[in-house]
């Protein structure tokens, strides 16, 4: 039996605030490890917030104590290659990167292994002062498996994310701020209302903008600078073909507050 079995409670809390869709993890009793079935929950629901045309942001959380310490460690002891390949045990991740809506982590205590990971997924990453990232895969004898190795090098530069892989080491929120793997740290009693804050300031911006805005960011490490550059540009073309844009400008020179429709 594992040990969410026989509990009440879900792994994984959604609610709404305005404008902005709130996905909490639930799995206190193990530091909000996430099994596979809670990978799924997560998913499932950004996907249900990206679909839901009050939602405009995201805010991904796991509460003030901790944020997630990880892939549950207990339910990968006994997997198998055959079992890990066959079955496509981490495809389940990538939904994550499907989600077009900005995704905001508001991150407080551990973020450990797979709990670093889906902050990385995310857009924005803000902090509490006591929040913790690390890559300790190499210390059970895997690696990083949901994004680690790829996205961590581009936050933080090969430096330090090579010494945090391979030697464990973790980052404290100062540190994780100083090297470029999250943008804000606020004191824990405030972080997520601060995080819900920022959401509600993007959600209430020009939604076509914002969501090309997001592609092409994400885009940006993939491309060469050309394609990049053509890509940009197109998006940028496009939003001239929306009414937010004949708003924005037109509140501008009439020196008064826009009123957008994402449209
Ligand atoms: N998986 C499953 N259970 C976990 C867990 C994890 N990743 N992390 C913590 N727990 C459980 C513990 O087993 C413990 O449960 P019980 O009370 O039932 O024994 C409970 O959460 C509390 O944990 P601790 O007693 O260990 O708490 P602590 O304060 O002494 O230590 C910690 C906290 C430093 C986070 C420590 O729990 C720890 O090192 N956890 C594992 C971190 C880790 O290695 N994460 C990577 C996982 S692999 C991965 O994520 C792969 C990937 O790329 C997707």
């Amino acid at each position: 039996m594992t040990r969410s079995e026989g509990r009440e409670e879900p792994d994984v809390l959604t609610s709404i605030d305005g404008s902005v869709g709130i996905v909490t993890i639930n799995r206190r009793h193990a530091l909000n490890a996430m099994n596979y079935a809670a990978i799924e929950k997560i998913a499932d629901a950004l996907e249900a917030f990206d679909q839901d045309p009050q939602v405009r942001a995201i805010v991904l959380t796991g509460g003030k104590e901790v944020f997630a310490a990880g892939a549950d460690i207990r339910e990968f002891e006994s997997g198998t290659i055959q079992e890990m390949v066959l079955e496509r045990k981490m495809l389940r991740w990538d939904r994550i990167r499907r989600v077009a809506k900005p995704i905001l982590a508001a991150v407080s205590g551990y973020a450990l292994g797979g709990g670093c990971e889906l902050a990385l997924a995310c857009d924005i990453v803000v902090a509490s002062d006591t929040a913790v990232f690390a890559q300790p895969e190499v210390n059970l004898g895997v690696i990083p498996g949901a994004g680690g190795t790829q996205r961590l090098i581009r936050a933080v530069g090969k430096a330090v994310a090579m010494d945090m892989i391979l030697s464990a080491r973790r980052l404290s929120a100062q540190e994780a701020l100083q090297r470029g793997l999250v943008s804000r740290v606020y004191p824990v009693d405030r972080f997520f209302e601060e995080t819900v804050g920022l959401a509600k300031e993007i959600a209430a911006k020009p939604h076509l903008a914002v969501l090309m805005a997001k592609d092409c960011v994400t885009r940006a490490p993939d491309m060469n600078l050309d394609s990049g550059l053509d890509y940009e540009r197109k998006l940028f073309y496009l939003l001239f073909g929306t009414e937010d844009q004949k708003e924005g400008m037109k509140a501008f020179r009439e020196r008064r507050p826009p009123e957008f429709k994402g449209r």
